[in-house]
């Protein structure tokens, strides 16, 4: 199966994007986590990421394509990849179905986690990690708003998003994850 998890910083996309890896056996290609390892590599391209990073600003779409581009076409991709935090901008999300279409494996499922600002701003300071300031966790929502909600209305409009309530525990998530998870994957066996 082939998932995106999109969402607002902070709403589980990674924790649940894990939990569904080990549920399913399939590859949880995170771009942030990717972006993050390319920053500790110290290249060219390791320090330009780390800027648009540190600003919160999403990071160029051919810079993330060619991430995205290169780990898919990995021989432990073809049972599947959950993408998490990827596609970001309308753009991205042309270019993903391209992708796909050209191997004759498109998207299953859009999984839309949603739950209110403040209770993932509390999330994110708590955890802390380099980019979670409030400076820049402003900017993350204004560019998930300007850019990224757009995917959303994308995906809507091709009758493949499913809007999950992300409130609650990481298990009351996952389950309703899970329930939507094992009917799209049953109807696709059959
Ligand atoms: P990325 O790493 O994707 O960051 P993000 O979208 O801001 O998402 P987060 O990792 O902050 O949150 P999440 O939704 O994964 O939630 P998580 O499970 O971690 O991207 C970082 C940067 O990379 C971007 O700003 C951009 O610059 C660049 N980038 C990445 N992809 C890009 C792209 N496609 N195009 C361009 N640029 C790109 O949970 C958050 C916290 O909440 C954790 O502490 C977790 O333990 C906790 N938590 C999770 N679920 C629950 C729960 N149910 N209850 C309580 N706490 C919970």
């Amino acid at each position: 199966m082939r998932i995106v998890f999109i969402g607002p910083p902070g709403s589980g996309k990674g924790t649940q994007a894990q939990q569904l890896k080990e549920h399913l056996g399939i590859v949880h290609l995170s771009t942030g986590e990717v972006l993050r390892d390319v920053q500790r590599d110290g290249s060219d391209l390791g320090r330009q990421a780390a800027q648009y990073m540190a600003a919160g600003k999403l990071v160029p779409d051919e810079m993330v394509l060619n991430i995205v581009v290169e780990r898919i076409a990995q021989p432990d991709c073809v049972a599947g990849c959950l993408f998490d935090g990827f596609p970001r901008t309308v753009a991205q999300a042309k270019a993903l179905d391209e992708m796909l279409a050209e191997r004759g494996t498109p998207l299953d499922l859009v999984l839309s986690l949603e739950l209110p600002e403040e209770k993932l701003k509390g999330r994110l300071l708590r955890r802390g990690r380099g980019d979670d300031n409030q400076a820049t966790i402003d900017e993350r929502f204004r560019h998930y708003y300007d850019l990224t909600e757009p995917v959303l209305d994308y995906y809507r409009s091709r009758g493949r998003l499913c809007s999950i309530d992300g409130d609650g525990t990481a298990e009351e998530v996952f389950a309703r994850i899970r329930t939507i998870v094992d009917a799209a994957n049953g109807s696709h066996r059959s």
